[in-house]
């Protein structure tokens, strides 16, 4: 049985690339699936849990995920977002990810920039909700990028390094 779970929720695959990165640094006792796919968490000794920021938000799926967790699980956050990192939108939803599994342990959080389609582009500027960051998100047209892969296993040494696996 895998110790770490590596999970995610992503639509056009830039949350899944980070999660891969991700897995690829940890060390062997580890398995990555679609959050879609994951049955029970009971067994892992740490989770990392990706999602891309939807309406400053978590997505509706990550949600309910997160709100079902065992209390006292080791939890790593992740997240992409078409804001600039560190901004308070990109921060949001990570904040709001947090407030939900207050009974984890939550070991760390890391998140990069994501790119959108132009399309969805042209979608979310016409929405009012939305109109605040996509200008901003347009420039996230290259992430994730290497850079943000390699900060990625980065974190995921950097987490191993203060949990390290019994
Ligand atoms: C419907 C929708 C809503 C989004 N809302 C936000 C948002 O509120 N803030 C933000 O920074 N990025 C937002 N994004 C951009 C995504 O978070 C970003 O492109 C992310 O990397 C997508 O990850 P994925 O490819 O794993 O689905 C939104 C994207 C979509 C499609």
């Amino acid at each position: 049985m895998a110790k770490i779970l590596v999970t995610y929720f992503s639509l056009t695959g830039n949350t899944k690339k980070v999660a891969e990165a991700i897995f690829e640094a940890l060390p062997e006792e580890k398995q990555i699936l679609p959050l879609e796919e994951v049955k029970n968490v009971d067994d892992y000794d740490l989770l990392f849990i990706g999602f891309p920021v939807h309406s400053h938000s978590v997505p509706y799926k990550v949600e309910s995920f997160l709100k079902k967790l065992p209390p006292g699980k080791k939890v790593a956050f992740f997240s992409t977002h078409g804001s600039l990192t560190g901004s308070e939108l990109s921060r949001q939803a990570i904040e709001y990810a947090i407030s939900i599994t207050s009974q984890a342990k939550i070991v760390g959080t890391f998140s990069c920039r994501g790119r959108l389609s132009q399309a969805a582009l042209e979608i979310l500027r016409r929405s009012p909700e939305h109109e605040a960051w996509v200008d901003m998100a347009a420039s996230a047209f290259h992430h994730p990028d290497e850079n943000d892969l390699e900060d990625a296993r980065a974190f995921a040494r950097w987490v191993m390094t203060l949990y390290p696996l019994k």
